[in-house]
């Protein structure tokens, strides 16, 4: 397969397009619930030195290959592996990456869907005056409803591949150049609103005073699994992205502003959350359930409440769009390599997650008592297994294969950081990155 020639039509858009798929369920959804789940404040600093020592040189790592490969990821993975005489079948951790977006997309769509249900209910006054008890019920029945949730699956999922289907620069890019600001702007009003409930400081002492007893070996898996997901790194979606990077931009430079971009949106995020619920007195530690159970509560009495849990849902929606998208993109681009047209790819692509997302929606009524390893539901599964494990071993393998295995002087102007820069990166991601992620792996599992 000959090289793409499709580019971001600038920094800007690669930058806006990298935070898109960063920023999504991640941080709005998932670290909330998760940091509650794990003690607060301990978990929250260690998530965000594996973002620094982890996630940030294994994200460079990943785009860099896709840069340098401008083709799909597999494709460019078998590409570079033979040109730097090594085996062919490094393409195979392209095929691995493929299987991992598509385990998490198809609960992420399901997840996603919950918030367009919400979102609908929230602005049409549907919490308004409702008790705690009552919105918890109103979740378990929503929950136990496979057709509204297979209705909102299927929304989601239509939007998603409506706009791979278009293409990066027609569709991403546009998407990403309205969406993008506009979650910032609604986050920054939330995070506002925020500060002035009674639960505001208590939340910051909550997620700023760290209780280091509460770490353990699977303390750091979470965080670590966590660190990927959030970053999106380690599935080749990025690198599906890096493929359509414009020349003459420094990596790192782009890679550290995602980062920042998406860690800051989950601090406010986090803070909008925890201060609604340290307000209303209620559990951090509420599970996935948190964002749509504790919310709708907390803002069911203040004024103005239906308005507010409506943007949030919104912005939830928002940010989960931009990222499914790029979730759904490695699998087409691997399609496409192997000749189908994008259109079709995109409609393959959609019906296997729409199949696969179905058993996630039933996880949670007709199958909920079906336990599969360690007493999981299939959606307790998918929504677990491969953020922790998949993408960590795949982030492993592609900094592995970036920091070791790829023609120097291809990773060196991929890179686009000068040779001091190159040394740098190759330095931490050889000494650093990959033990780390080797040691936690190991740890955890054992
Ligand atoms: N980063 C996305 C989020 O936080 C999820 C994601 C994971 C996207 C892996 C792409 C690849 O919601």
């Amino acid at each position: 397969m000959n090289q793409t020639l499709e580019r971001w039509s600038s920094r800007r858009a690669f930058i806006l397009a990298v935070t898109g798929a960063a920023v999504g369920l991640g941080n709005i959804w998932r670290f909330p619930y998760i940091t509650g789940e794990n003690g607060g404040a301990a978990f929250l600093l260690l998530y965000i030195a594996f973002v620094v020592l982890l996630g940030l040189p294994v994200m460079m790592a990943e785009i860099l290959i896709g840069r340098a490969g401008r083709r799909g990821p597999m494709q460019s993975l078998g590409h570079l592996a033979r040109q730097a005489g090594s085996s062919g079948h490094w393409r195979w951790l392209g095929l691995f990456g493929a299987f991992t977006v598509f385990c998490i997309l198809s609960f992420y769509s399901v997840v996603s869907g919950w918030s367009i249900d919400f979102m609908v209910n929230a602005f049409s006054g549907g919490f308004v005056g409702k008790t705690g008890p009552e919105i918890g019920a109103g979740f378990d029945a929503f929950l136990a409803d496979p057709l509204r949730m297979t209705l909102n699956h299927t929304l989601f999922l239509v939007m998603t591949m409506v706009v791979v289907a278009a293409g990066v620069s027609k569709g991403l890019e546009r998407l990403n150049n309205l969406l993008m600001p506009l979650l910032y702007l609604l986050l920054i009003v939330l995070a506002g609103h925020a500060a002035t409930m009674a639960g505001f400081v208590p939340a910051l002492k909550w997620l700023f005073t760290p209780d280091f007893s509460a770490l353990t070996p699977m303390v750091f898996i979470h965080a670590m699994g966590h660190a990927f997901f959030t970053l999106a790194v380690g599935a080749c979606a990025l690198m599906a992205y890096g493929a359509y990077m414009p020349d003459h931009q420094s990596l790192p430079g782009a890679a550290v502003a995602v980062a920042v971009l998406d860690v800051a949106v989950a601090l406010l995020a986090g803070i909008a959350i925890f201060s609604v619920v340290f307000t209303q007195g209620m559990d951090p530690a509420e599970g996935p359930g948190l964002v749509f159970v504790t919310l709708p509560v907390a803002f069911a009495d203040l004024p103005g409440g239906a308005f507010w849990l409506g943007l949030f849902f919104l912005l939830l929606l928002l940010a989960t769009w931009t990222s499914s998208i790029n979730l759904a993109e490695p699998m087409v681009a691997t399609l496409q390599g192997w000749g189908l047209k994008r259109r079709s790819a995109a409609l393959v692509v959609g019906l296997c997650v729409w199949l696969v997302g179905l058993l996630c929606v039933l996880s949670f009524s007709t199958l909920s008592d079906v336990y599969l390893i360690g007493q999981m539901t299939f959606f307790g599964l998918v929504s677990t297994i491969p953020p922790e494990v998949f993408l960590p071993l795949g982030g492993l393998l592609i900094a592995i294969f970036a920091a070791w295995v790829m023609p120097e002087q291809e990773a060196l102007r991929a890179l686009d950081a000068g040779p001091n820069g190159f040394r740098l990166w190759r330095a931490v991601v050889r000494w650093v990155s990959i033990p780390l992620v080797v040691v936690v792996l190991v740890s955890g599992l054992i």
